[in-house]
């Protein structure tokens, strides 16, 4: 979900419902904004934030200060009356909110037993109302509207990001966070209330990230931040980094499109004063402090999620083949709940584009617990998980607004690449003309990826061959078995086509029961001592009638021969291939989307970064 808040000297409904649209790749269920002008002007409903727009356009709402949300749901469906922002009973009261309250049924029932009545489904409802409830009968004294935030917050369990407004108060913002991020943006006599940078980027660059278990008044003069037990704290202000132009489409027909096609700049940024080709060496300067540590680690636990996992799986094959460090991989909500064992002779490596994944983020703070040392790969920077990481590296893709990943996936494993090579190179395992080779590939990616990029015309062609295709296998094996997996992914993610991502030899353990002249299957050929096998999964496809598309070298003759259709990719070192080999696999899904009139960015019940479990 995303937050956005406003207060200062423009009309609040403008900028809340633009930050909003910025915000809206969060969770697009339902949007809603509530104004404070004496009186709370509350506009919200089921459906994307044009639908709000719509509505404030035909009723405009007036006010200086406002918040607003854009909701991906998890406690009550998606309807009118369950989006944000809610409102407490006497309707002086309102709060949006990201995460999920877990004690919320019996908080509800003590304020039902108090006489209050509730109107909606949502666990947020009963923190407008346990707030009033505070503000109202508190504990005899007079209370603050910002106190009565925080007595009702030490009664509250779960996670949470909000941003409240009192009538009786209407000179101020209270926000506060625990499990989900939110930041305030600076300006001139006025203030942002975000939970992502996004939406502020346009107006200002001056930034306060807040953390757990804090609260802050915002006026449109300045902020207070403190604790919930009321401890004041001076914060930083941190610059941020991204532009504008970062978050806006660019001329082309949808975010996803434009991140495939910033993969040779993004790569480029990515590696860019890490790799010094010269003198085949790489600088990871977010890892110099616990090198040390990690050159004589033990293992290697990495955890993440989605197409993050899906880097991380191919992380455990880099490390092991260059740095001959063994790894383990997690999903990391599979890591949190069973008794998975690691301790202090262990690395905790996270993967994650947001950088606030919830299941990651609790990841990381068991092995944090356990006292593993860890370490984040992450895209935003100054998120949450790049933030609580004892060390880490940036991916520097610049900001990912398309929901498929797409370049977050291909700087992931440029940086697991830097990484297990670095690491290799510092544990004396890696041999010295095969680091220099990959050193000097590495650098020659962005340019091989500009090459393939030039063909997605006939990926184009392609994709209308298949558009109505009912089922996609994706086969790959070595390093790009992961890649079959986050091919398959992307076109279920975006296409609403069954797809499975399997090892090559595992094919016969199953899947091979579902070929016949229907099913495309995707090959990913592309790991030379892996190619005789290859050939012979292709053989027994092609025995079954099902139609190959091969992703191969394009000097791989014989797999050409075989396939049906081809996307060739420029020769590399094996194990830098997912680079080149996950393009196609993109464009592709892109193209079967687009012909299907999917919404591309915005795929059905998804949500590009999932802050609750
Ligand atoms: C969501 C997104 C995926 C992403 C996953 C992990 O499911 O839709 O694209 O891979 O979360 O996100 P993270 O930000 O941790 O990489």
């Amino acid at each position: 979900c995303g937050i956005v808040g406003y207060i200062g000297e423009q009309q609040a409904s403008n900028i809340i419902v633009k930050g909003l649209q910025r915000l809206e790749y969060r969770g697009y269920d339902s949007a809603g904004v509530a104004l404070l002008n004496g009186e709370l002007d509350i506009k919200k409903g089921k459906g994307k934030v044009q639908i709000l727009k719509n509505k404030l356009e035909a009723n405009p709402s007036k006010g200086k200060i406002g918040i607003g949300h854009t909701r991906w749901a998890t406690h009550g469906e998606p309807n009118d009356i369950n989006s944000h922002p809610h409102v407490s009973e006497s309707g002086k009261i309102a709060l949006v909110h990201n995460g999920i309250i877990e004690n919320y049924n019996s908080l509800k029932k003590e304020l039902i037993n108090k006489g209050r009545t509730f109107h909606t489904d949502t666990d947020t409802e009963v923190v407008a109302q346990l707030i009033e409830e505070i503000y109202e009968n508190g504990n005899g004294d007079d209370l603050t509207f910002e106190q009565a935030v925080q007595m009702a917050l030490k009664q509250v369990v779960g996670t949470y990001g909000l941003a409240i407004l009192h009538t009786e108060e209407p000179d101020r913002i209270v926000v506060a966070r625990k499990g989900s991020p939110l930041l305030l943006g600076i300006g001139d006599g006025e203030m942002f209330i975000a939970s992502d940078a996004s939406p502020i980027v346009e107006h200002t660059k001056k930034v306060v990230y807040l953390d757990d278990g804090e609260i802050a008044v915002v006026s449109k003069d300045g902020y207070e931040v403190k604790t919930i037990e009321d401890v004041p704290l001076t914060k930083k202000v941190h610059e941020l980094a991204m532009s504008v132009e970062e978050i806006e489409k660019g001329g082309y027909p949808h975010f996803m499109l434009k991140e495939i096609f910033e993969q040779p700049r993004a790569i480029a940024d990515c590696l860019r004063g890490r790799l010094d080709v010269e003198n085949h060496s790489i600088q990871l300067g977010g890892l110099v402090d616990v090198l040390d540590k990690l050159v004589n680690a033990k293992r290697l636990v990495i955890a993440a999620c989605g197409t993050s996992w899906h880097s991380g799986l191919l992380g455990e094959y880099l490390f092991e083949h260059l740095a001959k460090l063994p790894v383990e991989v997690e999903y990391a909500s599979e890591f949190r709940y069973r008794e998975a064992l690691i301790d202090e002779d262990d690395v905790m490596l996270v993967v994650s584009q947001s950088g606030e994944t919830a299941d990651t983020l609790a990841a990381l703070r068991t092995a944090k617990e356990r006292g593993a040392l860890t370490l984040g790969i992450c895209n935003v920077v100054g998120s949450t998980i790049a933030r609580d990481t004892d060390a880490g590296v940036y991916t520097h893709a610049g900001p990912e607004i398309g929901v498929a990943s797409t370049k977050a996936f291909t700087t992931q494993v440029s940086v697991l690449a830097m990484m297990a090579i670095l690491l290799g190179q510092k544990r004396g395992v890696l041999e010295k003309e095969y680091a220099a080779r990959l050193i000097e590939e590495l650098d020659r990616i962005p340019g091989k990826v500009e090459q393939i990029l030039e063909n997605s015309e006939s990926i184009e062609e392609m994709a209308k061959l298949f558009t109505y295709a009912p089922n996609f296998l994706y086969l790959g094996r070595t390093y790009n078995f992961p890649v079959a997996l986050e091919g398959a992914l992307k076109l279920k993610e975006i296409s609403y086509i069954h797809a499975e991502g399997y090892p090559a030899a595992e094919m016969k353990h199953g899947p091979i029961a579902l070929i016949d002249e229907m099913m495309p299957v995707v090959v990913i050929a592309a790991t030379d001592h892996t190619n005789d096998k290859m050939i012979s999964n292709i053989e027994e496809v092609k025995a079954r009638k099902g139609r190959i598309i091969a992703i191969t070298g394009e000097d791989n003759e014989e797999v050409m021969d075989l396939a049906e259709f081809n996307c060739p990719i420029p020769e590399t070192e094996d194990c830098l291939s997912p680079l080149l080999t996950s393009i196609p696999l993109q464009l592709l899904s892109y193209y079967i989307a687009v012909n299907r009139g999917c919404n591309v960015d915005q795929p059905r019940n998804l949500a590009k970064s999932v802050t609750v479990e």
